[in-house]
């Protein structure tokens, strides 16, 4: 029987799934995982080591070859890939158009839910993503679905680009990029992005960080632990 307390969050590419992961774990006091910074680093190792994606012996022997790391500093998300800091080049374009033909793979999935479930064993967390409450962990007590008007995501998606220092990158392209993840995520055979029955909607359109914590808080609250769960005060 689980001891510690998993919140899943789920939802589309650019809904704010992180910020208010983020501050959901700061506030509890929980470790924050970032699971499509997995995906991201391992795109990042297919694509600098061109590794043939219709392959599946050179899928599984590359997979051999990842270890992947998460450091926490203010919350922060930060990612190593074989001891390199990857978390800012994860963020860039080329990443972002290739990451969801490599998260389709199942041999990707396979091991990056066998380290996220090994990360959830024990401790309290927050994980956001696209398949933690249907997949990774389904027996989450607190499940999120979240979504947000396509157009505000990719405006999100864009200032936060701009703010790490690229500009070339369009407010189109960003558009253009999300729909196609979105699409190729809830269309994929393994793991399709769909709304466990037992999450909760949050449309963040016109929420603030703080009116969205209150709601995930409240939400938290709201759902009776059993004895063996952990309590939140
Ligand atoms: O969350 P983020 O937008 O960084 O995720 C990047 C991509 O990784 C998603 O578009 C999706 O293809 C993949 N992903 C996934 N399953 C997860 C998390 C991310 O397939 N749990």
């Amino acid at each position: 029987m689980r001891t510690n307390l998993v919140v899943a969050i789920d939802g589309y590419s650019s809904c704010g799934k992180s910020t208010i992961a983020k501050a959901l774990a700061k506030k509890l006091g929980f470790i924050y995982i970032d699971s499509g910074a997995m995906y991201r680093a391992v795109t990042l190792y297919f694509l600098r080591n061109q590794v043939d994606v219709q392959n599946e012996q050179a899928i599984a022997a590359a997979l051999d070859q990842i270890e992947l790391n998460f450091h926490s500093r203010d919350y922060q998300t930060h990612i190593t890939l074989n001891g390199e800091e990857v978390s800012e080049e994860i963020r860039q374009m080329p990443v972002a158009n290739f990451v969801s033909k490599v998260a389709s793979l199942k041999q990707v999935r396979v091991e990056m839910v066998r380290q996220q479930q090994h990360m959830g064993a024990v401790k309290n967390i927050v994980m956001d993503g696209r398949d933690i409450g249907t997949a990774v962990f389904p027996d989450a007590p607190v499940k999120l679905f979240m979504t947000a008007d396509p157009m505000v995501r990719a405006q999100r998606r864009f200032d936060e680009l701009r703010n790490n220092g690229d500009m070339h990158t369009s407010l189109e392209e960003v558009y253009e990029n999300l729909k196609q993840r979105d699409y190729a995520d809830t269309t994929r055979v393994e793991s399709p992005l769909i709304q466990a029955e037992d999450a909760v909607v949050l449309d963040n359109t016109e929420l603030t960080p703080d009116e969205q914590l209150e709601f995930v808080f409240q939400l938290i609250k709201s759902k009776q632990p059993r004895p063996e769960e952990t309590t939140i005060e």
